[in-house]
């Protein structure tokens, strides 16, 4: 679509169930904020829509494991989402959800229409129900094993093991998520998209028509057509979701992956009035920007469902990108396995661009990649910091020192000069038709061309050492570096939004058009600028330490979980267990053995007398925290000689999955000497 009139972008609408973390940055939000920035810069007619997806079963369940309601979990998410989203400058027009009012109508409206123009197929069928809970086990209520690759924690909608998607009673021993219990098979009346019936007009449109699609794009929809297309329910037997909006329906919702995409059109009603023209002017181009996962619904199923209701748009283009991975591991939010971004908001204020960048030129476009801290230093100080920043403080340096922060009058060019500025509409071009095409780490490598050429001009020029011959010529060089500089607030201004507003303000100018990009003539001779600031700073191994030690602790904390506790021992007779004699003693001395790593000496009053136990604690214990303490010791084991010293006894401990030890002592102080039974 060359002729447009304007741009409806949409970004997947993330559950309200977890916080956002790089992963869902570097598919959907980075992309489409670049986009959306650059054709804003272009003036050109854009809105984005971005909000949370608030139904669907992973919530419930969470709201049932807390005890809460699946609103206190939305409410409780939508705001984190919501203001960390602000915080790191995704600039969405609105950000909606949809639990909202407009929301609920929206979505009702919509299925009534399909309903009453005869687009949904009514059909009973059987589906597994709890009989202890009185409930039908929807989607993630039912696990069991994946009939094609026999991960046996397939969900009843999705294996997420290989990815196929399912219905629940392909399930092998499927299994309720609510009480364990197996389920029964049970009637219910629901409401289905005729997706066969949309099978040739979906190979014209897509594998015909949108050949121009990403190869990950088309290649998904391709396999998804060519295997058939079967109706989809579009209703689930649930209490929390929109309503079917049909009478004698109580306890059925519509089905989140209906409601959700609706959502896109709800939150631009909330936006704006003029919210048709956004989805139904045939002028009006529109974006999905999503990850990998959705593609089949914003592709196949939500293109049928507009396709059914007739009077919207279809998408343009789904720019999808593939997954990113954090040091060599999948990302995963049970397994706390992510970066979050309300925590690097916290721990690194100052530092969206930094995240931004590295999201960008590390961009999952056509295949999976990965996010290191090592990797994400490397950019910062190699890339922002040697490169873009050095740049920019040289010339800026340069112009307050030999021009009292003037810009001066350039002479006459050059054939290097005139090189130089002719490269700055060449880098444009590039980096535009990168855009354009949705390759955004190539835009993001074209723009920083630019800084490399400009630090190859002044290590060229060397004005510092022409400054004592030839202040004429060191005129020109440093307007040339200007210019340069100008340059970079428009063409990264989509990139990294924060540090150029920086440049602005330093620079004394404001935002300037796409169109400007390539101009020689940015800043006037005599147009004063202000005293020069880093524009990044440099990031110490110490900072990238602290979260890799955080990534090094999730790792532990997910292995002692992972552990298998040591099934029961045989049973023993009462009087077997009578025979062991395990006392309340108080430590009233203690010392590291020297020349052992594990061995501390203690003097332990056990009630009955005084004396040593040797206790192979000490990587866990500081002698002078143990001195009063209640410890629990079997003082009735034979005496024993450890590297010189007699130890009667043993002191009691909980050895810990990671083989940590931990002293188990009386809940309240008592007598020394009381028996333990
Ligand atoms: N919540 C979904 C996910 O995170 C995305 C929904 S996109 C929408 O995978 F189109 F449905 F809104
Ligand atoms: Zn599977």
């Amino acid at each position: 679509m060359t002729n447009y009139k304007r741009t409806l972008i949409t970004t997947a609408l993330p559950y309200a169930n977890g916080p956002i973390h790089i992963g869902h940055l570097a598919g959907v939000y980075v992309p489409a904020d670049i986009y959306a920035r650059y054709l804003r810069l272009k003036n050109e007619d854009v809105i984005m829509i971005g909000g949370s997806d608030e139904h669907g079963v992973p919530i419930t369940l969470k709201a049932k494991n807390e005890g809460v309601t699946p609103q206190d979990i939305v409410d409780r998410y939508h705001k984190i989402i919501k203001e960390s989203f602000q915080k790191f400058g995704i600039s969405f027009d609105v950000y909606s959800r949809t639990s909202s009012k407009i929301h609920y109508e929206t979505a009702s409206e919509f299925f009534r229409k399909l309903y009453d123009n005869g687009k949904l197929i009514e059909k009973t069928s059987e589906q597994y129900y709890d009989e202890e809970n009185k409930q039908f086990l929807a989607d993630r209520y039912i696990i069991g094993t994946c009939p094609k690759c026999s991960f046996e924690k397939a969900y009843g909608d999705q294996c997420e093991k290989c990815g196929t998607s399912l219905s629940s009673t392909e399930l092998i021993n499927p299994t309720s998520m609510i009480s364990g219990n197996q389920p029964v098979l049970k009637e219910t009346k629901h409401w289905y998209l005729p997706l066969d019936q949309y099978e040739n007009w979906l190979r014209e449109w897509i594998l015909e028509g949108h050949k121009e699609w990403k190869p990950n794009v088309y290649g998904q929809c391709k396999s998804w057509i060519d295997g058939g297309l079967q109706p989809r329910a579009v209703t689930r037997d649930l209490d929390w979701g929109v309503p079917v909006p049909i009478e004698g329906t109580e306890g059925k919702v519509l089905y989140v992956w209906f409601d959700a995409p609706i959502g896109y059109i709800s939150a631009t009603k909330e936006l704006t009035s003029d919210w048709e023209i956004y989805w139904k002017d045939p002028e009006t181009r529109m974006l999905h920007f999503i990850g990998k996962d959705n593609i089949v619904f914003h592709c196949i199923i939500f293109p049928s469902v507009l396709k059914a209701e007739g009077t919207y748009n279809l998408p343009e283009n789904v720019p999808a990108n593939e997954f990113l991975n954090l040091e060599n591991d999948k990302i995963s939010t049970s397994r706390n396995w992510a970066v979050w971004l309300s925590e690097y908001l916290e721990e690194m204020p100052g530092k969206e661009d930094v995240l931004k960048y590295v999201l960008t030129a590390n961009a999952p476009e056509n295949k999976d990649n990965d996010f290191t801290w090592k990797d994400y230093q490397a950019k910062n100080n190699n890339e922002l910091v040697a490169v873009l920043g050095n740049f920019v403080n040289r010339a800026l340096v340069l112009v307050n020192k030999y021009f009292n922060g003037e810009v001066p009058v350039a002479g006459q060019f050059t054939n290097y000069d005139i090189e130089i500025l002719s490269s700055i509409l060449n880098i444009k071009n590039e980096v535009e038709k990168s855009l354009d095409n949705f390759r955004f780490r190539e835009a993001l490598k074209n723009a920083m061309d630019l800084a490399r050429i400009g630090n190859k001009y002044l290590a060229d020029e060397e004005p510092w050492k022409v400054v004592k011959t030839d202040i004429e010529r060191v005129k020109t060089i440093l307007n040339v570096c200007m210019q340069i500089t100008a340059n970079f607030t428009i063409c990264f201004e989509p990139f990294l939004p924060f540090s150029m507003e920086k440049l602005r303000g330093l620079l004394n100018i404001g935002k300037m058009d796409w169109g400007k990009l390539g101009s020689t003539n940015l800043l006037t001779a005599g147009h004063k600028i202000n005293s020069p600031e880093l524009l990044f700073e440099k990031i110490e191994d110490e900072t990238i330490d602290v979260q890799t030690q955080k990534l090094i602790n999730t790792k532990k904390a997910n292995k002692i979980d992972e552990i298998t506790v040591r099934p029961a021992k045989e049973n023993i007779e009462y009087d077997d267990f009578n025979k062991i004699d395990i006392r309340v003693g108080t430590v009233i001395e203690a010392e590291k053995m020297a020349k052992t790593r594990k061995l501390l000496k203690l003097k332990i009053d056990t009630g009955i007398d005084k004396r040593t136990v040797i206790s192979g604690i000490a990587e866990y214990y500081e002698p002078k925290d143990l001195i009063g303490k209640q410890v629990s010791i079997l003082t009735n084991l034979e005496s024993k000689n450890l590297k010189g010293v007699g130890s009667q006894g043993m002191i009691l401990c909980a050895e810990n999955a990671d083989g940590s030890l931990s002293i188990v002592s009386p809940e309240k102080n008592v007598k020394n000497g009381s028996e333990i039974k």
